[in-house]
């Protein structure tokens, strides 16, 4: 047989699906594979079943996205984008509905990047902005975010840009493994800097719902000036807790999205139509719903770091999304996936090993991801109770 792609060669088997099948394995509590434990609201499950009775939302729809839809995604973002744009988000040729923020941004990948071309990205990254690069053959150009809180130095930004002088930057905040929240004096300097150097900006809002006191999210389309080269990717999934309907949406200036709109067309012709329908409602929802969201999952965030505390485990503490990266370092393992197959085994709960999110190869970290019942973080908490002891820590 003939050799297949190269390409093929380059990615990575997805340390996720691993440590999920280990969990499966040994029966174990899955916090490797970030995905709420939980049912969606049910007035989203109520109109799915009331569109499935109907006959005619069950074709192929507009490659855009339904009308509803659209419609109802231009009116939850107008309030945000309003006063800069001088407008309200033309919803025909601004917004295109997606199958999740992940299509989305391959996409937009397809759509921004010729072969060679380099973008900025920030480390720790969600491991499919390199995955999309090596599909399309762009460069990552990466920039730390130093942990404990994820700040970035400015000056390191500047010569990533002055440098290299990027066809994007990619924004994902809040960030996924960090639970970095930029600040809004942070996005107006990397869309400072991208006006400087003509550079696209691609934003990863998947979790703009999922913010903590005190942190304050800001949209960075909504900036003065942003709009022109900001490609907003976002998603249905986390927001409502809805990760397997596969919606996702991008906003972005016509110029733009009407090429990403080729690429999504020739990747999916359309996101699936009955839930497209379905879903409009969850976009009308009224602040309440947000405001039960932070709660809920601030209480979730609580549970497990007051919980690590309690064992004595070190970790960071997220601002934003809901991932806990644990520091393994006194452990001692010799890699952090060696430690994650230790987890799984003998304590029974699966995590990420950090490096996977880490362009140094960092170590020092696992990922857990708190989208759980009470319940089952409060399992997790007491499964680790005597790690620390059980390694003569
Ligand atoms: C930062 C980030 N972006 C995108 C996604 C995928 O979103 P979607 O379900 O909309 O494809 C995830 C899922 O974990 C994520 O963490």
């Amino acid at each position: 047989m003939k050799e297949l792609s190269h390409k093929g060669k380059l990615f990575a088997s997805s340390k996720i699906r691993e440590m999920t099948i280990l969990s499966n394995k040994y029966n174990g509590i899955n916090l490797a594979q970030g995905f709420p434990e939980f049912a969606p609201p049910k007035s989203l499950l109520d109109s799915l079943v009331q569109i499935a009775q109907e006959t005619t939302d069950h074709q192929y729809g507009p490659n855009w996205g339904t009308d509803n839809l659209r419609q109802a995604i231009a009116q939850k973002q107008n309030s945000h984008y309003r006063s800069a744009l001088g407008r309200d988000i033309n919803w025909e040729d601004e917004v295109l509905v997606t199958c999740g923020s992940t299509e989305a941004m391959m996409a937009t990948y397809h759509a921004v990047f010729n072969p060679g071309d380099k973008f900025i990205v920030f480390t720790p990254y969600y491991s499919s902005y390199i995955a999309d690069a090596i599909v399309v053959g762009a460069e990552p150009i990466f920039v730390k975010l130093n942990p404990p809180n994820f700040d970035f130095d400015y000056n390191a930004l500047e010569r990533a840009f002055a440098e290299n002088d990027p066809k994007a930057i990619i924004v994902c905040n809040p960030s996924n493994p960090s639970g970095k929240v930029f600040t809004k004096d942070e996005l107006e300097y990397i869309l400072r800097l991208a006006q400087r150097y003509d550079s696209y900006i691609i934003t990863d809002e998947v979790y703009d719902h999922i913010v903590f006191e005190p942190y304050v999210y800001t949209y960075l389309a909504s900036l003065e000036g942003a709009f022109e080269r900001t490609i907003a990717c976002s998603s249905l999934s986390k927001s409502y807790s809805v990760t397997g309907w596969r919606l996702g949406y991008i906003i972005a200036p016509y110029e733009i999205l009407d090429t990403i709109r080729k690429f999504h067309d020739l990747q999916t012709v359309c996101a699936p139509t009955p839930l497209q329908e379905a879903a409009a409602v969850a976009l009308s929802y009224d602040d309440t719903y947000y405001d039960e969201l932070t709660e809920l999952y601030t209480r979730k965030k609580d549970i497990l770091i007051s919980g690590l505390d309690a064992v004595g485990l070190k970790h960071t503490i997220p601002q934003g999304a809901y991932f806990v990266l644990v520091d393994i370092a006194e452990f001692g393992y010799a890699s952090d996936h060696d430690f994650c197959v230790h987890l799984v085994k003998d304590y029974g709960i699966a995590a990420v090993p950090g490096s996977s999110f880490f362009q140094d190869g960092n170590q020092n970290y696992i990922r857990f991801h708190f989208a759980k019942h009470d319940d089952t973080l409060y399992e997790v908490i007491k499964r680790l109770g005597t790690i620390r002891a059980d390694h003569g820590l």
